[in-house]
């Protein structure tokens, strides 16, 4: 008996060491964890069950038949993150450069189906060469297997994408149907073709890094939502991060301890709007004055900069904020960051995540680069996701929300919950001086009778009284008090139910 238990340990033992120690030390000079390393930093430590350890692949081809490694080129299974339960696939790069055969797959395959079965978030730290050359279509095949996985679980379980090498070829639309993309500074990157073809194609000369790095993907694709410095802060980032989602569409957001009262008040808001309109400020401070002991994990920060996107909590219970940013393009909405906030709110839904969102907005980024990139389209998604999200919308308006902006972000009239604006609320169809050089035209000549008609026109509509005597807004609150207000509304709506007309599923503009 001890000697075949002596047996299983050796195997086991083998079985961890993948590619072998001198992989694992390549590995390691080139400033990457193993994937076994990272999944230990990932979850509670002791607490990770792998399955599949002695899974090998099945291909004969080209001498395959004598390299078989236990586990494959990918460790799976389940642990907690403070002691929530999760599962994990996690590519390692030492056996065959992490690629995909049949065998590989299949593992992945597997966590997935149990996630969705039992509701459990899927986490893929994604290190790949792509698919196992050496198995050809058998290796696509798995690859179509996990694509069809990802779009099963969507809006089911939480599915989040750690890119900590390379993710190339078709092998990036498996995270590109997850839910977040995340990935490490140097040493990750994605392309559907790398540098080499680009430069055959189309003559340009450009790097992995240039092409397909994590800044490139966090700040010019937006592709992934999040640039880390190296593994062990990605890691540790992703430990956060999932503390802030349910672990299912079936679950209400988790809410944790909460040492933040309610009703805090903050006296600095009440002069965080400049007096002259066209100055800005930053909405970040807003945000961190307002949430749960300022932890506010933002989503997506380099990208889309006009808007901000991210989870805090409020009274312990997660949130998703969204928010105009007037310190970018004055706060306008343009094609990347209608697209960003759509998706996001999009994810909030799916799992019943209420919404807190912060507005100030002057309208539409105007110009031909935005209407013939499509900011019809693009802008329609983000006012498509906040009018068919059922979760608790609540909506502070602190200085502008013109024309059709208004409406998108997150109004009454799409289903706001509760709305609210500040006393510095501007809520019109645009500015004063665009308003009265169309309906005063003649008048342009006339600087004195311009001036009037601004001032006019400023007394009127610039404040929040006008949306309010239509029950527009529902309250004008004082600046101050706006955690205790969003903290009530939200426990208000802790037990909201609505529901959309039946459809199969609804066809949003993408
Ligand atoms: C089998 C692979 C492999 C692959 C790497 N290896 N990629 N084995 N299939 N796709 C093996 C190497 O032979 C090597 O084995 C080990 O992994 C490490 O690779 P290196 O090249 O030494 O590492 P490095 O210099 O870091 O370069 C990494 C790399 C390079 C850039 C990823 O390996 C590479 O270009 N690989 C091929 C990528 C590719 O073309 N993949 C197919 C893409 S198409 P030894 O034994 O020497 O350690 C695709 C389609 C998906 O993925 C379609 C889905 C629909």
């Amino acid at each position: 008996m001890s000697q075949i238990i002596q047996q299983l340990e050796a195997k086991r033992a083998a079985a961890r060491l993948g590619g072998g120690q001198k992989r694992i030390d390549t590995q390691h000079s080139k400033g990457k964890l193993s994937a076994r390393e990272r999944i230990e930093l990932l979850f509670d430590e002791g607490s990770f069950e792998e399955w599949d350890m002695f899974v090998e692949h099945g291909c004969e081809d080209f001498g395959m038949g004598d390299q078989r490694v236990p586990g494959d080129g990918v460790v799976t299974g389940y642990g907690t993150i403070n002691g929530r339960p999760m599962f994990v696939f996690s590519q390692d790069f030492t056996v065959f450069g992490g690629s995909l055969s049949a065998a590989h797959a299949k593992k992945i395959l597997k966590v997935m189906e149990k996630a969705v079965q039992v509701g459990g978030p899927v986490i893929g730290l994604n290190d790949s060469g792509g698919a196992r050359i050496q198995e050809g279509v058998a290796s696509l095949a798995g690859y179509a297997d996990v694509f069809l996985q990802n779009a099963l679980a969507s809006g089911v379980v939480p599915q989040i994408s750690m890119v900590m090498g390379p993710c190339a070829g078709g092998a990036v639309y498996s995270p590109a149907m997850t839910d977040f993309i995340f990935m490490v500074k140097d040493t990750s990157y994605m392309f559907v073709t790398g540098p080499d073809v680009v430069k055959t194609v189309t003559h340009e000369t450009v790097t992995q890094e240039q092409l397909g790095g994590a800044v490139t993907h966090s700040a010019k694709s937006g592709v992934s939502d999040a640039a880390f410095e190296n593994d062990v802060e990605a890691l540790l980032q992703l430990r956060r991060f999932m503390d802030f989602l349910p672990l299912s569409n079936k679950e209400k957001p988790p809410v944790i301890a909460c040492n933040d009262p309610a009703d805090r008040e903050d006296f600095s808001l009440d002069t965080l709007v400049p007096d002259n309109a066209n100055k800005p400020y930053d909405m970040k401070e807003l945000i961190t004055k307002v949430v749960d002991e300022g932890d506010f994990f933002e989503v997506a920060d380099l990208f889309a900069r006009n808007i901000i996107t991210g989870f805090a909590r409020m009274e312990g219970q997660t949130v998703g904020i969204v928010a105009n940013q007037p310190m970018v393009l004055a706060g306008c909405l343009d094609i990347d960051s209608s697209r960003k906030a759509a998706r996001f709110v999009r994810f909030c839904d799916c799992f019943n995540i209420p919404i807190v969102t912060f507005v100030d907005v002057p309208g539409f980024l105007p110009g031909t680069a935005q209407e013939y990139g499509g900011i019809i389209k693009h802008g329609a998604k983000l006012l498509f996701a906040y009018a068919e999200a059922t979760v608790p919308k609540v909506t502070v308006i602190t200085r502008k929300a013109y024309g059709g902006a208004y409406d998108v972000m997150s109004s009454k009239h799409i289903r706001g919950d509760v709305n609210f604006a500040w006393p510095t609320a501007e809520i019109a169809v645009m500015g004063a001086k665009g308003a009265v050089e169309i309906i005063f035209r003649q008048d342009i000549g006339d600087p004195k009778k311009i001036a009037e008609r601004t001032k006019e026109y400023e007394d009127r509509f610039a404040n929040p009284f006008r949306a309010a005597n239509l029950g527009f807004i529902d309250d004008v609150i004082m600046p101050h008090a706006t955690r205790g207000r969003i903290c009530r509304s939200l426990q208000m709506l802790k037990n909201k139910d609505q529901k959309n007309p039946w459809k199969k599923h609804d066809n949003i503009p993408l």
